[in-house]
């Protein structure tokens, strides 16, 4: 069930200067969550960022009432995040959207870049519990920005891309060996900028293979009031917030 809830910031992991978990603890956690699910987190301090921003669940812990987030500040909001301190109070709508489908088995690729690394822990997770064999491939510019390849490692292969080749293949992520060979995966999930989801939409289509993205556009609300996060579609346009963040991409017609 959606709840609006007050939360403490329990603690940072500092990736790196721009990069950082955030953990709140509550009095209370909804435990009906969902890989894909997303946030609308409240940016304290900053009246000027008065619209929440949406951020992807990264992962909960029901027994400490904790829930957290892998956050790339970019802006005045994530910047105003990383800068809150111990025991501030952080007012979050959760759970929101849809979420990645599930298979019972099978051999999945899970594709993701920047910030959209973030619902591919719980995915994982989730793939491991039905017995399904999963491999993370991660791309960024340089081996700085490449995070949360030891949590994925926990639930099957991660490969790496780097654009200067500091770690991982040299290239983009659609550039990988793995895509030049014949891919035998039942599912691809994907998650970042969209100039890579559509490079990995196609070449998924071109083998044939079922794919699922989940789209990191503008919000505002984040529940189907305001529009602002519309996208276009052979079928009209989708509601992101509501409808989404997870989309078959042959319903965006990618
Ligand atoms: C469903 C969903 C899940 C997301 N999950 C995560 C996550 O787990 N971790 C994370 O770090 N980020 C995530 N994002 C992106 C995050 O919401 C934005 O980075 C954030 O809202 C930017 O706020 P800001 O105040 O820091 O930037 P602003 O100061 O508002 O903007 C700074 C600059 O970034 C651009 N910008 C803002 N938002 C986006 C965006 N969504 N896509 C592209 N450019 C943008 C602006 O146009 C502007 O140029 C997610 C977005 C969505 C829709
Ligand atoms: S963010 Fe307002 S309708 Fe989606």
């Amino acid at each position: 069930m959606k709840r609006v809830q007050d939360f403490k910031l329990k603690s940072y992991r500092r990736l790196n200067r721009e990069n950082y978990i955030l953990t709140l603890q509550g009095d209370y956690l909804e435990k009906d969550m969902h890989p894909g699910n997303f946030a609308e987190i409240q940016v304290p301090g900053l009246p000027e960022v008065f619209l929440r921003r949406p951020i992807s669940i990264l992962d909960f812990d029901p027994a400490k009432k904790t829930i957290s987030f892998y956050i790339k500040a970019i802006g005045k909001g994530t910047r105003q995040l990383g800068r809150l301190a111990e025991g501030d109070t952080v007012n979050i709508v959760y759970p929101l959207g849809n979420s990645f489908s599930v298979p019972r088995k099978g051999k999945v690729l899970i594709v993701g870049g920047g910030s959209g690394i973030a619902p591919f822990v719980l995915l994982g997770r989730a793939l491991q519990q039905q017995g399904v064999e999963t491999t993370f491939l991660i791309g960024g510019r340089t081996r700085n920005d490449i995070f949360l390849t030891e949590e994925f490692s926990r639930y099957g292969t991660v490969l790496v891309t780097t654009e200067d080749g500091s770690r991982g293949e040299k290239g983009l992520v659609t550039g990988h060996s793995l895509f030049a060979g014949s891919m035998n995966f039942d599912r691809i999930y994907t998650c970042g900028p969209d100039p890579m989801m559509k490079a990995v939409a196609r070449l998924a289509g071109q083998r044939g293979i079922d794919c699922e993205a989940s789209l990191e556009n503008l919000m505002a609300c984040g529940i189907g009031a305001c529009l602002c996060c519309v996208t276009p579609s052979p079928g009209g346009n989708r509601v992101v917030c509501t409808e989404g963040p997870v989309f078959n991409t042959k319903v965006l017609g990618w």
